[in-house]
């Protein structure tokens, strides 16, 4: 599976620890920046991740930012993102299941190197349940082109 993930400079020391988590998946990471303290505009990074998830380049996207709610609104603009921003493990959990969001978003001054690992492992390993849940997404789909 590829993978694209980014972060604002509010996140760039949780997305290294993410990419270390993620080394435990048979996975191919693309990391899109930003690697320093310098300040960066959090929906730049969306859409770059976003741009890979849309046109199949990645499979799924991970976006982080200082909380997670600024570049976890911006993904859910762009169309085709089920962006999740999970701080517990159970949303992980079911963001896959229930949504099958394609994009997880975490907040670098939010949560622990500890939990983060265990929401991207939930998020790695749980897979979507369809069924009812298919006919959900396709009405998220729906209300993109209203
Ligand atoms: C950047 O200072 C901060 O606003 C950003 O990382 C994020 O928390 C926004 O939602």
């Amino acid at each position: 599976m590829k993978i694209t993930i980014g972060s604002d400079h509010g996140a760039v020391a949780l997305k290294d620890e993410v990419k270390k988590v993620l080394a435990e998946f048979d996975v191919e990471v693309k990391d899109v920046g930003t690697f320093g303290t310098e300040s960066v505009d959090y929906p730049d990074i969306a859409e770059k991740v976003c741009a890979d998830v849309v046109c199949g380049d990645a499979e799924r996207g991970i976006v982080l930012c200082g909380t997670g709610i600024g570049i976890s609104i911006a993904a859910n603009k762009i169309k085709g993102i089920r962006c999740a921003l999970c701080g517990d493990v159970y949303s992980a959990k079911m963001s896959r299941e229930h949504n099958n969001a394609n994009v997880l978003a975490m907040g670098g001054r939010v949560l622990g190197f500890g939990l983060a690992g265990e929401i991207v492992r939930a998020w790695m390993t749980t897979d979507f349940a369809g069924g009812r849940h298919e006919r959900r997404i396709n009405k998220i789909a729906a209300l993109e082109n209203k």
